[in-house]
This record gives C-alpha cells, structure tokens and sequence, in this order.
C-alpha cells in the first residue's frame, strides 16, 4: 500500500490523525519530515519533535479560498508544504505571494494581534502544516525566528525584531514575560499601518501604544507632516468577509485613525498652525468624521473628543489671520524677554513671533531690525542691509567676549538663541573679519554684585532660580528636542526655547565663577564660597538639578578650585558638602552617579538637561536614521525614550510654597533673571589670580 500512494501520501494520512493517536513510530515519520522544512530549519530538535506531536494537515482545493481574514483573531501558524498563496491588503491588493517552505501567521499569534493580511489560495490543491495557538504559544512562542521581515512587491517593508516584553499584567496584578515582535525598521507607511493595527481600542494604554507614541514624536525627522497626513487610512474599507465583519473592521479602522489624530495633534500641539497642511488636513478630518458619525453611533464619543481640539486649534487659527484683529505675534525683545514678565507667566516662542535685536558693525555702531525669530541668516542680513542702505556682500558673524568669531552660513535660521552669553551678531564685509573687536560691554561686569546677593537668602535665591527654570524647562517643546539632535537647519525649525533653557545652564555657571573671581576680600569670598553651597543644596531639594549641576561645576571651574586659601577657610560641614555634590557629578559609568539619583525622585524635576542632549546626540551620531532605505525605528523608540524622560520630569507640575518675600530684601527675581557675567575664561582665570596668586 505504502509504495502505492507513496511517502507523501501516507506522511498525510499520520499527519491527518488527531495527536492522540499518533504512534512513536508516526512521530519518528513526521520528525524525519520536518529535517526537511525550511521554515523550521532554525529550530532545536527536541522543538521539532515537540512540533511532530502537534503538527495538523491541512489541505484546500479551490484556487481563491481565503484562509483567514485581515482584522480576524489569529487561532494558527501555517507552513506551506505544497502550492502558493497570496498575502492580501484591504486597499492594496495583493502584496506579495509566498511559496513552497514559506511560513505565515505567526505575527497575530505573538503579538496578540489582529491578522495584518489576508491569505487567499493561489492555486488549486494547496497543502499546509498548521499549529494552532495553544501548541504554539506552548511551543514556539519563545523560540521562533527572532526576525520577521514582511515584504510588499519583492521589497522588505517592515522588518521586526522579537524581544522579551513584561508590561502585560494578569488580571492578579502579577506581571508575566514572553517574547513579542517589535518594529526594527520599515517603511514610513508600512511602520504605521502595522502600529495602527496593532493599537487596542479597548485599553487605556499599551505597549504598542507607546510605539505610536515614539512614531508620531519622531515622524518628522523621516516623513514630515505633509507627508503623513495623506497616508492616514481613514477611510480604508474591508473587501472580504460577511457583511458585518467588513463593518466590523471598517468602523474599528476609523477609530484607530481618530485616536492617532488626536494623539498627533495634542503632541504638535501650537506648532500644528505654523503649517498649512496640518490646518488643511485637521478642518477635512474633522468634517470626514463629522459625517461618518451620522452613520456610525460609536464613533460620537470620539467625535465630542475630537471636537474639542478642533474648536480649540480653529479659534487660534483664526485669530492667526484675521485681519481686523492686530497680528498676535508677540514681539521679544533682546535676551528673549517681553517687558512686562512678572505679570505674565511665560509662554512659549513661536517661530512666527518677532524679535528685536541689535546688530553691531566693524565701528561699534549698531541698527536693530526686527525679524521673525525662525528668520534665515540671509533674510538677517538682507534685514540689516536694508536699514544701512548698503548692498555690499554682508557677513554675519558672531562675536564671543574673547573675540571668537563664527561666520552664519545663509541657510541657518534662528541665530539669535545660539550666541554664547555675551555673544553679539556682527555684520561686515569679508575683508573687514579681522579688524572685528568684541565691544566693551561684552567684557561684563567690573564689580561683584556681593552687595545686594549677600543680603538675599540662598533659599530666595535657590527657589527664584528654580521657579525662572521651571519657566524656561516649561516653554520647550518635545519637538524642540529631536529638532536639536537632527540639527535644526536639516528640519528647518526653531529650538529657540530649548536654546534659551540650555543658554540659562552657562549663564548660572559663568555667575557663579564671576562672583567668586570679584570678590576681593578673603573672607567674604569664604562667605560667597558658602553660600553656593546653600543654594546648589536648595536647588537640589527642588529637584532643580540643572541649576545644581550648574553651580557646581562653576565651583569646579579652575578660576575657582584653584582659590585654595578660600577653600582652606571652608568649615568642613560644607566640604562634605560640595564633595558629595562633586561626586554625583562624576561622568564616569555614563554618569551612573547622577542617574541613580535621578532614578528614584520623583516629578517635578529639571534634569540635567545637557546630560539628556549628549544622549541624544549620541544615539543620532551613532546610529543610522534609514538601513537599507527603511526607517530605522528602533533608533527612533531610542530617542523618543530621552523625550519621554523630560516628560516625565514635568509631569507634575512645579508649585513648591514660595519663600515669603520680606520687605527689607533686594528684590530677588529680577536679580535672577538679569545676572551679568562675565563669560570670558582667560579673563576669568587672570582675576582669580590676581586675588590668590600662585605660591611659589
Ligand atoms: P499575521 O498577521 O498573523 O497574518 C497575516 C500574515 O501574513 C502575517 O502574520 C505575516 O506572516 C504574513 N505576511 C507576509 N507578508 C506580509 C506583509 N507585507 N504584510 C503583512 N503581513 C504579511
């Protein structure tokens, strides 16, 4: 009999027997088999003779019969033994087609996932292994290929890299660990369809939801805005399946859509209405879904939701350009501020808002033009060249106090917020570069301002600093973060918020260093000495850890650790002190001192925001943001993890009681606000050697 039908044959008939029933010498058949199979060659023996117990035949006629459905519950893992089958895409088609070895459907097994495709029959007569959940859950969940690559028309689409997941908590609240498929990398389109499909509308949050989240962070460094708006598949219909599961699938597309829109819009937040296609985009989603919930109940709750954005987004927009209504662009003035701060709380600098500033020549005199803050280098100088009259070729050129000079390149935009502290922006011709001179106000000041500090507590001075930071730490944008990293002229943004909240950084560093070296006499500086201590103390009990680092490391600037005979002076209580601060500023291990720390406060914090930069800085640097054409994700969830760490640090909001203010005390948050330093090292070191020569 068996020469009759042949190996094959029988090999089916075992394989058709429920597993009960099947012999050790069945297993050993089906075993041998399995040695042959492509789609398992990577796994251990004792996996496959686990398999052989489990595997079912499975076998269709009819070329066009659909083995599953996009959208439906995954129940098996199929293998093609014999045969062809066609992987299908509600609004695509067919997206490639998989052969003889080829396996599918382990994506919705592992991931707990809707199917992402649809299976159809390619040809008459097609034959199958099949493992059904359970077996493979059992069995294969944690060994199977560590990597999937999915392709569409020959081409990878999404590659997917397994990794141990343990967010899942069972309904006992004790939380278990297996493997899921994680993007690696993909094309833009395809990375969001599958986080898309992969999103849970019955849950508050989950793990895929937090690559949605990464995507819609990160999106603008590999498919701006206007890209991505037309490629939101709102409207994708099924064309499979019985009525009501098209409808099924239909309704729950569009409400995958609606909760990505309204997650992308509140975290573009404000600079959604710098662009055209965002606004254009929003008023035509708002109005499809607005229709839509004419017909489908369910979605109402998310409409009133969506509505609330869009009304909100509109009257902003509206009032952007009315015309009847004066320009609502702030304007700023020199340094960023706007006047009459202490009645108003800070808000954010628009790309859009104006800014006043003063641009020197080669003789010291200046004009002041006022410019959009996102103004490019040469929209600056043709500003400037307008007001001198001139049509020369014009440099702009950025001065330091020491005389370092950086030419703008044209392109560059908002240069205003990258001057060092006491950086001024300087027009001349080519020829004039050399005779450029720092102007004397650049130098700083000539005189401590001891007098007035040393009358204000270090608990006034530590929460102004703290409450001026929370300002400044409050007006940065996410985006302004991953703008910084990629470089700003490359997305052709402003950082100007986050430039002025990492500028405050130097500034406190340079006030510290500034006091200390113009401060004459011993033992007031003994006193100064102390009293950064106290203040670095405070500012680290309000979590300011910015300004902590700040103040320390200007007592760790030469000019000042080298004043030993103020140092002798310290009473041992505050070297303990600033020796336990110095440490935890200690780089080594990544800075594994500092982040421990961080590790365990909770919000509201300001980090140490030059720390989270390099970071930053260093996934850019170090990885490609596209292999192989496809973007690579994996880098991108890297950088969206720091983003995410800031957001967490003002997740709460920063309202500690103030300090009460009293009568007789100089006034505390203007002197913040306006320290004046001195910015130039050199200069920095000869004071300090002036006050404390070297000993011979
Ligand atoms: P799953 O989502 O479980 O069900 C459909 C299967 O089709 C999917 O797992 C993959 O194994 C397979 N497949 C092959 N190519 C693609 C593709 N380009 N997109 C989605 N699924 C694909």
């Amino acid at each position: 009999l068996l020469s009759q039908i042949g190996p094959d044959a029988h090999l089916r008939m075992i394989l058709r027997k429920p597993p009960s029933e099947r012999t050790a010498d069945d297993l050993e058949i089906i075993y041998e088999e399995l040695l042959h199979i492509k789609a398992l060659s990577h796994l251990s023996t004792t996996v496959k003779r686990e398999l052989a117990g489990v595997l079912i035949f499975e076998s269709h006629a009819k070329a066009g019969t659909v083995l599953f459905n996009q959208g439906e519950e995954g129940t098996s893992w199929y293998i093609i033994l014999k045969g062809s089958v066609n992987v299908v895409i509600y609004g695509k088609g067919v997206v490639c087609t998989l052969h003889e070895g080829d396996d599918f459907g382990k994506l919705a097994l592992v991931n707990d996932a809707p199917r992402a495709a649809s299976i159809v029959l390619r040809e008459d007569n097609c034959h199958f292994l099949r493992v059904d959940k359970e077996d493979f859950n059992r069995i294969l969940r944690d060994v199977e290929a560590n990597t999937v690559r999915l392709k569409e028309h020959g081409q990878d689409v999404l590659v997917l890299e397994k990794s141990l997941s343990s967010s899942r908590t069972s309904v006992q609240g004790s939380s278990s660990s297996h493997y899921k498929y994680n993007v690696m990398s993909g094309t833009p389109e395809k990375i969001l369809e599958h986080l898309l499909e992969m999103m849970r509308l019955d849950s508050q949050f989950t793990e895929s939801d937090s690559a949605l989240d990464d995507f819609v962070l990160m999106h603008c460094v590999f498919i701006p805005n206007s890209q991505l708006c037309p490629v939101l598949i709102y409207h994708a219909q099924a064309s499979q399946g019985s009525e009501q599961e098209k409808l099924d699938y239909t309704l729950n597309n569009k409400r995958r859509v609606i909760r990505l829109v309204m997650h992308w819009a509140a975290v573009h937040g404000d600079h959604l209405q710098e662009e055209d296609v965002s606004v254009v985009f929003l008023e035509e989603f708002f109005m499809a879904v607005s229709n839509d919930a004419k017909a489908f109940p369910a979605l109402r709750d998310q409409l009133t939701e969506l509505e609330r954005i869009f009304v909100f987004f509109q009257m902003s927009v509206n009032l952007n350009c009315e015309p009847k209504i004066p320009t609502q662009h702030k304007v700023l003035l020199r340094h960023f501020s706007m006047g009459e701060e202490k009645l108003q709380k800070r808000q954010p600098i628009r790309s859009n808002d104006e800014i006043l500033f003063k641009v020197y020549c080669c003789d010291h005199t200046y004009t002041t033009i006022r410019v959009p803050v996102a103004a490019s280098v040469r929209e600056v100088i043709g500003a400037v060249a307008d007001k001198l009259g001139s049509a020369e070729d014009l440099l702009l050129v950025s001065l330091s106090s020491a005389g370092e000079k950086t030419i703008f390149k044209p392109n560059d935009v908002s240069v205003f917020s990258t001057l060092s502290i006491n950086g001024r922006l300087f027009v001349c011709r080519r020829d004039q570069l050399d005779s450029l001179t720092p102007l004397p106000e650049q130098e700083g000041p000539s005189t401590g301002s001891l007098a007035s500090f040393e009358l204000m507590s270090s608990k006034d001075v530590a929460y102004h600093m703290t409450s001026y930071d929370w300002e400044l730490f409050h007006c940065v944008h996410e985006l302004e973060l991953i703008y910084h990293t990629f470089g700003r002229q490359y997305v052709k943004k402003t950082t100007v918020n986050l430039d002025l909240f990492l500028r405050r950084f130097n500034e406190i560093q340079f006030w510290v260093i500034t006091e200390m070296c113009l401060c004459p006499q011993l033992s007031k500086r003994v006193q100064l000495l102390k009293k950064f201590i106290k203040i670095a103390a405070h500012c680290k009990e309000y979590r300011n850890l910015n300004a902590f680092f700040a103040i320390i490391m200007g007592l760790s600037n030469p000019a000042v650790c080298r004043l030993s005979q103020t140092w002798e002076k310290l009473p041992s209580k505050f070297k303990k002190f600033y020796v336990e601060f110095e440490n935890l500023m200690d780089p080594s291990r990544n800075h594994r001192a500092y982040r421990l720390t961080v590790a365990k406060l909770e919000p509201p914090i300001i980090p140490f925001m030059p720390l989270l930069i390099k970071d930053m800085t260093f996934t850019h640097e170090g990885n490609k943001t596209f292999i192989d054409s496809l973007v690579n994700f994996e880098k991108m969830r890297m950088i969206a993890n720091t983003v995410k760490i800031v957001r967490y640090c003002r997740s709460q909001r920063f309202s500690p009681e103030s300090p009460l203010p009293s009568k007789n005390h100089p006034d505390v948050w203007t002197y913040i606000r306006q320290l004046n330093v001195i910015d130039n090292q050199r200069m920095l070191t000869q004071l300090s050697h002036g006050l404390e020569p070297r000993r011979s």
